[in-house]
């Protein structure tokens, strides 16, 4: 009989619950069921996430998307064999909701606890299985070139192997200061487009020029770090000396700053192919959903592989694809050790 997994993810401002299971030694993990609540209305008059207020709706929302997750499985608590949850990092009030929530079912059914860090839950939606974008993902493509792309990170990894360990361990290089999807999201709130920004901002420039206006491509020599202050700053003094910002002029700026961006992106994943022989690139994270990145990826002359849209912004099936392979290392907590669990 495989182990069957309930995970819970509430980092940020989504809520999910996932069923997920595999055989002992499979590449990839069978989601049977991944439900997302996402707080994105209760957030969106503010403009961005607003902590206290996600940690009460978690609190609100967990039992019911965990139930729901249940149903959707056709499962029961009595069929789970251990409980995988986000520990970090993220909205601390936001993670205490999860991780409360698990350890008390997890001692409560006497089953092992399971506790994954968020960016191990991303990198891990490259082995989810049934996604269209990794049907030809095989042995044979690694060294894998990853870059994780999200609203708090920009880090490249270079994956040795399959299957899995603890691939934070074989992290590249980061962003020295804002993350890409930071940099979508300040930009987009710059030129008034709704919250999430990154989303809209993609949206928007499918009607614009990209070569409106060049901004920015910062760290451009041989560094594989990556840095998206500047670019904010350069949108913001650029806007001040618009005094009409039309559609169309949303339009195009939006473009050239999602250009600038992936365009930022794709020299640092060619450089880092080139530094370490990678022989394939994968993208995951929130911004990987980018429709701009993903026309271009295709001009790089290497396999590259994305995760499908609902896997690559947050979701718990993801963090029980991590907490699959966690567990199948024996990396559980147990007994009273779990009460001591702590996001
Ligand atoms: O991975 P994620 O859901 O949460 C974090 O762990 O941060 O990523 C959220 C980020 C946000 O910055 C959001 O604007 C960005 O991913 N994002 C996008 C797109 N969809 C989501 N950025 C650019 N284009 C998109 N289509
Ligand atoms: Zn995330």
């Amino acid at each position: 009989m495989c182990a069957v997994l309930l995970a819970i993810e509430t980092s940020c401002d989504e809520c999910s619950a996932s069923i997920v299971t595999a055989s002992v030694n499979a590449m990839f993990v069978k989601v049977l069921s991944n439900v997302v609540y996402s707080q994105v209305n209760l957030h969106q008059v503010y403009g961005g996430v607003v902590p206290e207020i996600a940690s009460r709706n978690h609190l609100e929302m967990l039992p019911v998307v965990i139930d729901q997750a249940l149903k959707q499985a056709q499962l029961n608590f009595s069929d789970l064999s251990a409980i995988a949850v986000t520990n970090q990092p993220g909205l601390i009030g936001a993670l205490l909701v999860g991780v409360s929530t698990a350890k008390t079912m997890a001692y409560t059914l006497s089953i092992p606890l399971v506790l994954v860090n968020h960016l191990e839950g991303h990198l891990h939606s490259l082995f989810i299985e049934g996604q269209p974008h990794l049907k030809n993902l095989s042995a044979e493509n690694f060294p894998m070139l990853v870059c994780l792309v999200s609203g708090g990170h920009t880090n490249l990894y270079l994956i040795k192997d399959h299957p899995p360990g603890a691939l934070l361990s074989e992290k590249l290089s980061e962003s020295r200061d804002d993350a890409a999807g930071e940099a979508f999201d300040k930009c987009a709130k710059l030129l008034g487009l709704p919250y999430p920004g990154g989303l809209h901002l993609d949206q928007a420039a499918r009607q614009g020029n990209p070569r409106a206006y060049a901004f920015p491509m910062p760290l451009s020599g041989n560094t594989l770090d990556f840095s998206f202050s500047g670019l904010k700053t350069a949108v913001a003094l650029k806007l001040k000396t618009e005094n009409n910002l039309t559609e169309n002029k949303v339009a195009d700026y939006s473009a050239s700053i999602q250009e600038a961006i992936v365009q930022t992106l794709l020299m640092k994943v060619k450089l880092g192919l080139h530094k370490t022989n990678a022989k394939a690139l994968a993208f995951v994270g929130g911004v990987s959903a980018n429709s701009r990145l993903r026309e271009l990826v295709t001009t790089l002359n290497v396999p590259s592989f994305f995760p499908s849209p609902q896997y690559c912004t947050d979701n718990a099936a993801m963090i029980g694809a991590a907490g699959w392979f966690q567990y199948q290392r024996g990396e559980v907590l147990m007994g009273k050790a779990q009460l001591k669990a702590n996001a």
